[in-house]
């Protein structure tokens, strides 16, 4: 069932309704609806056709090994001024909030030709992010789009199997059913639209 009750959201619904979600349950959607709505991703738009995204599902056993470095990063923020209970407070936190993220989608981009040619497949892949997260909300499924630190150290893509030298992970998409949906912000189309002579 999605945010608009059990029936097909049309594209124009889906953009607009879709929220990040930050709180979700604790049920895991099954990982054959993972895979369906991650499939959407290879239907963006892209330059050339280089086709440049990759899909990595994390497993448990690495979800584990990446919540115990999110909490030294969460202890490492508050380090100069936390006494040491504080810091474990605050590491506990952000251990306990990395796991309850059902489950964790490393999106990331190979690196190939020029500067220009990255930043064009970068951009497809964030398309195809987008279309993972349009089709996910479809599916009653909420992401929330993360490009934390924990994203872009090299121990990361080193422990879930890419090569930091060739591929560059874009962000995690924390995925599952939403406990709760956060008010849409926007400022006005009007104030932001221009037209020209
Ligand atoms: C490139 C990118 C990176 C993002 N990284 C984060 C992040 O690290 N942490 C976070 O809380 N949200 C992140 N978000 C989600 C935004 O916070 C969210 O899209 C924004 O608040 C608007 O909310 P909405 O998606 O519900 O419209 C990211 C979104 C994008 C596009």
């Amino acid at each position: 069932m999605n945010e608009l009750g059990n029936k097909t959201l049309s594209v124009t619904e889906a953009i607009q309704s879709r929220r990040t979600i930050f709180n979700f349950k604790l049920e895991k959607p099954a990982r054959e609806e993972i895979e369906e709505v991650l499939a959407f991703g290879i239907w963006a738009p892209n330059h050339r056709l280089t086709e440049p995204w990759r899909f990595t599902i994390i497993g448990e056993k690495k979800k584990l090994i990446l919540a115990g470095r999110y909490r030294e990063i969460q202890i490492e923020k508050v380090i100069e001024h936390a006494n040491e209970q504080q810091q474990t407070s605050v590491g506990q936190k952000g251990y306990d909030k990395f796991m309850s993220k059902p489950v964790i989608v490393a999106v990331s981009y190979i690196k190939s030709g020029n500067n220009f040619e990255q930043r064009e497949d970068y951009a497809a892949t964030c398309c195809a992010i987008q279309n993972i997260q349009l089709a996910a909300w479809s599916h009653g499924i909420g992401m929330q789009w993360s490009t934390g630190p924990i994203t872009r150290e090299k121990e990361t893509h080193t422990l879930i199997g890419i090569n930091y030298e060739e591929e560059e992970i874009i962000g995690f998409l924390y995925t599952g059913y939403p406990a709760e949906i956060p008010k849409a912000r926007r400022k006005l189309f009007s104030e932001l639209f221009r037209v020209t002579a």
